[in-house]
């Protein structure tokens, strides 16, 4: 395995740097359902006429959770490929997270011998809690994971603000992910020196064959990402009305100009995040309702997580508090 001091990019940091400290507590079943617009029962599936004008609706095997396939009348390919989630508790979202990146990881450890997965900050961190504990922690092969970030903030790595700390107190340090196979950034940098260098890893990454290439867009294809979205529907660093959101050409690109602090940042772009076999958008609260509701049913100025696709599938994980617009 080709590891990230091969790359131009300055050798990942794995060991616990300096100050870091494990800062996991248990997870608590804090998130309570709301009120919502369903009228089905708690525990049933159903349709969702609300979402375009051709929704289907199953029934799950387990009744926890309730799925919606969204599908407009156009029924794009995007759409066919899109499906949401809906959990009563964050715990239980929780769990189904931890088996559908379990699944995947095994698909494609076995398939390639190698699985990529993408991470954004914020507390998607935490939602993913179940996959280091068991079975899991023991269950997947953790060697073949290769760990990137969709997006960072320029600051050191032991800074509060960095999403390397954020991940590696509540994730990396407790399974064992290669520290070559840690992609981190080079936050001694700008921004811009930073977002090449990084571009630069990914490109050796795809000649060593770790990382695929989309036959469609040409972009990498990172097998999975997981992703958070901010109450003002941004992904990544991607924020609404930035024009980084229109990027077509680079991988991954600066900000300096955040309006989530700190203002420095790096973030992979659209044709990026679209050419990943496999998205996650996992969102949880009711202060994300309105962005969720613009994002899915294309009401009003639609954010940026509406512009999220992928070539294989993408599932919107959503508490009830987060679904409660749809
Ligand atoms: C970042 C993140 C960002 C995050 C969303 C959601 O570095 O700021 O990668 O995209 O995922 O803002 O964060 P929350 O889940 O904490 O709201």
């Amino acid at each position: 395995m080709a590891t990230s001091s091969s790359c131009s990019l300055r050798s990942i940091l794995f060991s616990s740097p300096t100050n870091l400290r494990s800062n996991y507590s248990a997870p608590k079943n804090r998130l309570t359902c709301s009120s919502s617009s369903y009228s089905a029962s708690r525990f049933e599936s159903f349709s969702v006429s609300s979402i375009g004008t051709g929704s289907t609706s199953r029934r799950l095997s387990h009744t926890r959770r309730k799925v919606l396939e969204v599908r407009s009348m156009a029924t794009t390919a995007e759409e066919k490929k899109k499906r949401v989630e809906i959990y009563d508790l964050e715990e239980n979202l929780a769990v189904d997270l931890a088996k559908f990146t379990a699944d995947l990881s095994d698909k494609f450890c076995k398939e390639r011998g190698a699985f990529t997965v993408v991470v954004s900050g914020g507390s998607l961190i935490k939602s993913l809690r179940k996959l280091v504990e068991s079975p899991y922690a023991d269950s997947i092969d953790w060697a073949r994971w290769h760990f990137f970030w969709v997006d960072e903030r320029v600051v050191p790595k032991e800074h509060d603000d960095s999403n390397y700390k954020l991940a590696y107190d509540g994730f990396l340090s407790k399974v064992p992910i290669p520290a070559g196979n840690v992609y981190a950034i080079n936050e001694s940098l700008s921004a811009e020196a930073a977002a090449d260098d990084y571009e630069t890893c990914l490109k050796h990454l795809v000649k060593t064959n770790i990382l695929r290439v989309s036959e469609t867009t040409g972009f990498p294809k990172f097998d999975l990402m997981l992703l958070g979205m901010g109450p003002d529907g941004h992904v990544a660093s991607l924020f609404p009305g930035h024009g980084l959101c229109n990027e077509n050409k680079k991988w991954v690109v600066s900000i300096t100009d955040s309006p989530k602090p700190p203002s420095e940042r790096i973030t992979f772009t659209f044709p990026v995040i679209n050419s990943s076999a496999h998205v996650a958008l996992v969102v949880c609260g009711s202060g994300k309702a309105e962005a969720v509701q613009a994002a899915l049913k294309k009401t009003g100025t639609v954010p940026p997580a509406g512009s999220v696709s992928a070539e294989e599938e993408l599932v919107w994980f959503l508490d009830k508090p987060a679904s409660s617009k749809l």
